[in-house]
């Protein structure tokens, strides 16, 4: 949630700024806005809108200069309008700062500031810590320190830090210290690139993919003070740090929209692809298990384990709630799915053979990294199922397993959820190998899964199908979502896609519970989604669907290629490949992921950019 990136170098930086934010969009678009030293003044330049708002007015009046930074914002405090954008300015004008993140105690530093003189022009959080500072530079300025002297500036901020509580990244400029840029982090993540001479600034890597391979991740509590000539990492503890530089491997085509209209249409086809990444490397036909570089525990660890906590938001938690049903059917072990937001302030009682996994996409949704360090502080063995390679998630963990799906560009999750699916059924696979699965068993669940991306593919042509079906049924307001098994949280994420992109009611239910209480909501405008694939529940689902049916309720069914029977019963159908029961949720997803696509659009609706929301979720 909110987007910064910064620069410091030899380049004119208008374009890097103006790129980076496009590419973080997806944290956040109520408005955008940069701030650039130009021949000694901070020249500000933001918009309310979008980041091609703020490219059209950078062509009006455009700025240049060769030390910036760059804000795209996902309100907190203060409605999105041109006076709360961020850059924001502290005092008169001498120092500037972005900011992504919460201040916690903003009311009483606002209040303390204004009693001595501070004006505030802003209802945000953040022009509190931009005055504090201006406020401790004077200070420093009193004490006879030189304003121009990046020392002075550097014990400004830091003061300033100490009084801060919640949670930023923050990316600041001061007027009189011409060549510096400093970076701040808790809490909310910042990566500096490293170029020969110039220095990057961004919220994750996407903005520095083409411009340098070389990146610094910064941990909670450090601070990077650049400057042309060079990059220093302080810790607020240890001081000095020496920076271990990583290199990126992403290329930019991971980002690129390509032929396709949507970043959310582009990475549901990408699907076949993102699904056999994820399990590359890792299936071992011999043992018929599944294997894995970074779990980093013995085999003993493993063995000992009898409990397994999987903690996520959204649809990652859909994903969890796949994999409990996984682990527990293959590996026999008890596994509970938690909401990081609860768990993180919930004392379950958890033992020391519990195992947690924290799974995320994008490795800094606050609440999940938060459940996760709770989790460690007790000393419970905590891996990560995630995407983003570097992510904070991912470098906190003890150890973990990578999605390798690619950068997901659209907010909602898509090819994440099928990639997160699949490597729990590894997981699964593995725990089972472990415990009371046979050889035969593991060789037929390595059988199917080597199927699956071809499944997938052969699922996606149901596109037109499903094109027809949202032209039909994108007027009504309430959809239900029904499904058995595993197909329930296949259910949830339908329905999470649906109302996230097109902004329509939606709820997902296990199918039976329809009798005790969502039976009601049934009516000729209410459309219900069954998930109704071949299997041994099938007779019950199709019992479920009888009495929708009965109380005149359209029914779209999602089922089995060759099943002939559920065309009488269902108004519309769309059909899957059959493949083992607990391996559905790869394909049933597929078409609920383009139903809501295709009735988001016919609505009108902003699919990559749906409002009110952001993809990295690093405010509470
Ligand atoms: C929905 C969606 C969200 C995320 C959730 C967790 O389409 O994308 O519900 O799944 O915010 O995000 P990650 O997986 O990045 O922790």
């Amino acid at each position: 949630m909110c987007g910064i990136v910064g620069y410091v170098g030899a380049r004119d930086v208008s374009n890097f700024l103006l790129e980076g934010l496009h590419r973080l969009e997806y944290r956040g678009y109520d408005s955008a806005g940069i701030a650039v030293l130009a021949d000694g003044e901070i020249v500000i330049r933001k918009r309310t809108g979008r980041v091609q708002e703020l490219a059209a007015l950078l062509d009006e009046q455009p700025v240049t200069g060769t030390l910036g930074i760059g804000h795209t914002r996902w309100a907190t405090h203060g409605a999105p309008c041109d006076k709360n954008s961020h850059p924001h300015i502290g005092g008169s004008g001498e120092v500037v700062l972005v900011h992504n993140g919460v201040i916690e105690n903003y009311n009483q530093l606002r209040s303390q500031l204004q009693q001595i003189g501070y004006v505030f022009r802003t209802d945000t959080d953040t022009e509190a810590v931009a005055h504090l500072m201006a406020h401790h530079l004077e200070e420093q300025v009193k004490l006879g320190a030189d304003v121009t002297a990046p020392a002075t500036c550097l014990t400004a901020l830091e003061i300033t830090l100490r009084k801060l509580k919640g949670t930023y990244g923050l990316a600041v400029l001061f007027r009189d210290c011409p060549n510096m840029l400093i970076a701040a982090r808790n809490g909310s993540p910042l990566v500096v690139g490293v170029g020969d001479g110039e220095y990057f600034l961004a919220s994750d890597a996407t903005p520095l993919i083409g411009y340098t391979e070389q990146v610094v991740y910064l941990a909670d509590h450090e601070l990077a003070i650049l400057s042309p000539d060079g990059m220093e990492i302080r810790h607020r503890d240890t001081g000095r740090t020496s920076p271990s530089i990583r290199t990126l491997n992403q290329v930019s085509t991971d980002i690129e929209l390509g032929d396709y209209a949507h970043y959310m249409l582009k990475e549901i086809f990408e699907q076949p692809n993102s699904i056999e990444n994820a399990m590359r490397g890792r299936l071992d036909e011999d043992e018929a298990t599944a294997k894995f570089g970074g779990l980093n525990l013995s085999s003993q660890q493993l063995r000992h384990i009898d409990r397994i906590v999987l903690t996520a938001c959204g649809t990652s938690w859909h994903a969890a709630m796949v994999g409990e049903y996984l682990i527990e059917e293959f590996a026999r072990i008890p596994v509970e799915v938690e909401y990081a937001s609860e768990l993180r302030y919930r004392n379950p009682p958890l033992n020391d053979r519990t195992m947690i996994f924290a799974i995320t996409q994008s490795g800094e949704t606050a609440d999940t990294l938060a459940a996760m360090r709770e989790c460690k502080r007790k000393g419970h063995p905590t891996l990560a199922i995630c995407n983003v390679v570097g992510s904070s998630i991912a470098r906190e963990a003890d150890g973990g397993v990578y999605l390798h799906a690619g950068s997901e560009v659209g907010v909602a999750s898509t090819k994440a959820f099928t990639s997160q699916v699949t490597v729990l059924t590894l997981l699964a696979l593995f725990f089972g190998r472990m415990r009371h699965m046979s050889w035969q068993a593991g060789r037929n669940i390595i059988r199917e899964l080597r199927t699956m991306p071809e499944h997938v593919e052969r699922t996606l042509k149901c596109h037109d199908v499903v094109q027809e079906i949202a032209d039909k049924y994108h007027r009504c307001s309430n959809f239900l979502y029904l499904g058995r098994l595993y197909n329930f949280p296949v259910a949830l994420e339908g329905a999470l896609k649906l109302k996230e992109i097109s902004y329509i009611h939606a709820e997902g239910y296990p199918a039976a519970e329809m009798k005790h209480g969502p039976l009601a909501l049934v009516d000729e405008n209410t459309p219900s989604v069954f998930i109704v694939p071949k299997g041994g529940i099938y007779p019950k689902v199709i019992s479920n669907l009888e009495e929708v049916k009965a109380r005149k309720g359209p029914v779209i069914a999602i089922a089995c290629e060759g099943d002939d029977r559920i065309a009488d019963l269902a108004d519309d159908v769309i059909y899957v490949p059959e493949t083992d029961e607990c391996l559905q949720p790869l394909v049933t997803s597929i078409p609920l992921q383009l139903l809501a696509y295709h009735i988001a659009l016919l609505r009108g609706c902003n699919v990559d950019r749906p409002r009110n929301l952001a993809k990295s979720v690093t405010v509470e």
